[in-house]
C-alpha cells in the first residue's frame, strides 16, 4: 500500500454521536498493522485554548458564538503549528494523523449562529497552513445519533438536541458544497453497522495513501 514515507492528514467529521472516535481507533489500530506510523488527534485540544472551549460548551463559562468560533480558529492554529504535537509537524515526519473534528467542525456548528462566510474567513489561515488531504463525514441519522448520546452519557453538551443536531447536519452539506473545489470530501453512511462503516471508511484511507504527491 502506498508510500510509507509520505505522511497524511485525514479528518473525520459527524455530528454529535456519529461514531468518530471509535472509527478513528479502529482505523488507527488497521493502519498501524500495516506498518504506518499513526498519530489520532482530536478538536477542541486538549491545549489551554481547547480547555477554555470545553468549558464553555459546558456552560461553566458564559461565552458568545462569536467569541466560541475565533477560540476554535485559534485552538487549531496552535494544533496545527505546536512545537511539541503539532500536526503540521507530524505530516512532516511522514505520520499519518487522523484528527476528530477539523474547520469544517466550525462551519457547521457555528453556521447555525454566525454567517458561514465569516467562519471560513477565520478559518483561512488554518487552510493555507494545512487542509486535510481528506474529510470524511460520517454521516448518521440525527435521531440515531441521540439515542447513541443518551445511552452513553448523564450530561448533555450546549450542541448535543435533536433541532440543532438536524441543522449542524444540513450546515455540514452546505459547507461542503460552498467549498467543493477546494476540498476533498467523502461522504460514508454511517447508519450500517460499525464493522461495515469502519470498512467503507478504510476503502476510502487506503485510496488516499496510494496517492503519490
Ligand atoms: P466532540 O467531538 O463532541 O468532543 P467530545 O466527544 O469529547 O465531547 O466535540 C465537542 C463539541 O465541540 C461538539 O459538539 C462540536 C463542537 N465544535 C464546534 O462547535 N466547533 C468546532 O470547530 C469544533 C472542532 C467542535
Amino acid at each position: 500500500m502506498g508510500n510509507k514515507t509520505n505522511g497524511r492528514f485525514i479528518v473525520f467529521e459527524g455530528i454529535d454521536g456519529s461514531g468518530k472516535s471509535t472509527q478513528i481507533k479502529k482505523i488507527s489500530k488497521r493502519l498501524e498493522a500495516f506498518g504506518y506510523k499513526v498519530y489520532s488527534t482530536f478538536e477542541p485540544t486538549d491545549g489551554p485554548v481547547g480547555s477554555l472551549i470545553r468549558q464553555m460548551l459546558s456552560g461553566k463559562v458564559p461565552t458568545d458564538q462569536r467569541t466560541i468560533a475565533s477560540l476554535f480558529a485559534a485552538d487549531r492554529t496552535d494544533h496545527l503549528v505546536n512545537k511539541v504535537s503539532g500536526i503540521r509537524h507530524k505530516v512532516d515526519q511522514g505520520e499519518i494523523v487522523l484528527c476528530d473534528r477539523y474547520y469544517f467542525s466550525s462551519y457547521a456548528y457555528h453556521a447555525q449562529y454566525i454567517d458561514m462566510k465569516w467562519v471560513i474567513h477565520a478559518n483561512a489561515l488554518n487552510a493555507e497552513i494545512l487542509r486535510p488531504d481528506v474529510t470524511i463525514f460520517i454521516d448518521v441519522d440525527p435521531d440515531i445519533c441521540l439515542e447513541r448520546i443518551k445511552n452513553s452519557r448523564s450530561n448533555f453538551e450546549m450542541y448535543e438536541k435533536i433541532d440543532i443536531m438536524k441543522k449542524v447536519r444540513a450546515s455540514y452539506f452546505k459547507a461542503f458544497d460552498a467549498l467543493k473545489d477546494l476540498e476533498k470530501i467523502v461522504i460514508i453512511d454511517g447508519n450500517s453497522t460499525k464493522g461495515k462503516v469502519e470498512d467503507a471508511i478504510l476503502n476510502e484511507v487506503k485510496k488516499v495513501l496510494s496517492e503519490i504527491k
